[in-house]
């Protein structure tokens, strides 16, 4: 079923806003079937403030006094957008509502557009060609999709689209957040999207349930969070979901990663090492777990338990798991710690898990120290030490307790290596320490650097100086590969200054 087919079951309950359509949309009235709004409170000024402290505390990039004079949008599109509204809400008059769960664009298409001009006619309103065909494809972009962001989920250059509350949306391109010119009209439309957005997983959002995850048909990852918890409107995050995933020599092309850094991590991950990738929201931790995944042999057995399946592997052999939210009464919660459990019934030769949040930890490194190695999953932190740290918290999260140093031997014995990403100041992500892990000495977790990112200022543009480079260490494991009959010449480890290969 199309993205329009199942929206449009959404759209026969919510877009009649308001019922008895008046020729004018009041911007107050709230639709009777999304309450939420009714009580959501007006912006006050000292939640403008904070607003306005918040965008400028989230920015990455400076935004201009041009920029944000750019915001106010011009008083003919505040004309065209009302008459946009007027024609959306006249639309579902006009169309014949039975068929709604039939419709999407590629069929209905012609028939919204051949309605729209027929109101925009008996409104007797004068466009110019430009002016008509972009009201005509918002108001397919309102009937069909997300509205005023469809033409970010539309731009390939977007990551993520950031919308806090109606007014304010902002996007992530090539790792810097910019402000855009997309606006909802006010809170009930943004409301409106969002439900559609939550509708397509079967999930409701409204004061009594007011945050919710959620997964676009195109795959991309959502969240939404409303008011009473969202003071400023309704807010919603968007990842774009990427259907060509970044692969190893997209990352040394892009410089977050360099040859040797492939040719050791495709080696580790042959010689089934137990893998963790560590780095912060957004840091491209995911995207380095799907490249560490497409090293895993083709004649092994994958499974892969993701929160909202993100991972595309090109091998055949693969089962994907995905969690299970709440359903609408609460119940039904399959977690990522059950999925992990049922996994190991199921003969993986490779378990990999999409992140490690919580109690799943513990079961993974159970997994990982008893025979199913070559494991991969990423963690949230910002030092690989901090990632072993963040391990043993999560362990605790399991509810079973466990001396501490019980948990730090466990971890120390499971993990192999740690591979942190970051996203630097210029929004460039890159690889910027791996580590061994050696051992536990006394109560001390000991680790070992193999490559770390060498920084050398920031260029006139902004853009970081750096490079990955060899320490100098030859990893432990080298031993096991020779065992392995896995060649990796002793040269890759060697630091530039000592005439190894300079990695620019
Ligand atoms: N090395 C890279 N260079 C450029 N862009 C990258 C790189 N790695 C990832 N990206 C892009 O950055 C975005 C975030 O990547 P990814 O989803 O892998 O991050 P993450 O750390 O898993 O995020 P989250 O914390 O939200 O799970 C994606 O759009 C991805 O395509
Ligand atoms: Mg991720």
């Amino acid at each position: 079923m199309s993205l329009g087919q199942r929206l449009k079951k959404q759209n026969a309950t919510v877009a009649v806003d308001p019922p008895a359509a008046p020729a004018k949309p009041v911007p107050s009235a709230a639709p009777a079937e999304v309450p939420a709004v009714a009580t959501a409170k007006p912006r006050s000024g000292q939640a403008e403030k904070r607003a306005a402290g918040r965008a400028s505390a989230a920015k990455a990039a400076p935004i201009s006094l041009e920029q944000r004079r750019a915001q106010k949008p011009p008083r003919k599109n505040d004309k065209l957008q009302e008459l946009k509204f007027r024609i959306h809400t006249r639309l579902f008059e006009v169309l014949d509502l039975a068929r709604a769960d039939e419709m999407n664009e590629e069929t209905n298409g012609e028939e919204v557009v051949a309605a729209t001009q027929k109101i925009l006619a008996e409104e007797g309103v004068a466009l110019t060609k430009e002016e008509r065909q972009r009201l005509l494809r918002e108001i397919k972009d309102e009937v069909f999709g997300l509205g005023p962001i469809e033409p970010l989920l539309r731009d390939p250059s977007v990551n993520d689209i950031l919308v806090n509350g109606p007014k304010q949306i902002y996007v992530e391109r090539a790792g810097k957040l910019e402000l855009t010119h997309a606006r909802f009209r006010d809170d009930a439309h943004l409301l409106r999207i969002i439900e559609r957005v939550v509708s397509l997983i079967g999930r409701r959002i409204d004061e009594s349930s007011p945050m919710v995850d959620a997964r676009l048909e195109d795959g991309s990852r959502g969240n939404a969070i409303i008011a009473p918890l969202a003071l400023d409107g309704p807010s919603m995050s968007i990842r774009r979901f990427t259907a060509d995933k970044l692969d190893h020599e997209d990352m040394i092309r892009l410089g977050s990663m360099t040859p040797e850094l492939v040719a050791t991590l495709r080696a580790a991950v042959l010689l089934a090492l137990n893998i963790v990738v560590s780095g912060g929201t957004g840091s491209g931790k995911t995207t380095l777990l799907n490249i560490l995944s497409s090293f895993i042999p083709e004649d092994e057995r994958i499974v892969t338990i993701e929160d909202s399946a993100e991972l595309q592997l090109r091998q055949e052999h693969v089962v994907r798991l995905e969690t299970r939210p709440a359903n609408l009464e609460g119940r039904g919660q399959i977690g990522q710690r059950e999925l992990l459990v049922n996994t190991l019934r199921m003969r993986p030769d490779r378990i990999i898990v999409g992140e490690c949040r919580a109690g799943e930890a513990l079961d993974m490194l159970q997994a990982m120290n008893t025979g199913h190695d070559g494991s991969l999953t990423t963690v949230h932190a910002n030092t690989p030490r901090d990632a072993l740290s963040r391990l043993e918290v999560m362990v605790a999260m399991s509810g079973i307790e466990l001396p501490r140093m019980a948990v730090r031997a466990q971890i120390a014995s499971a993990i192999d290596i740690v591979i942190q990403q970051q996203r630097l100041s210029d929004g460039s992500r890159k690889v910027t320490s791996v580590q061994e892990i050696v051992g536990l000495e006394g109560e001390v977790m000991t680790m070992q650097e193999i490559f770390t990112l060498e920084r050398d200022g920031v260029s006139e543009d902004g853009t970081v100086l750096a490079r990955l480079v060899p320490t100098g260490v030859r990893p432990r494991f080298m031993e096991k590969l020779e065992q392995e009959g896995i060649e990796l010449p002793d040269e890759l480890f060697k630091p530039p200054a000592s005439g190894g290969t300079d990695l620019g």
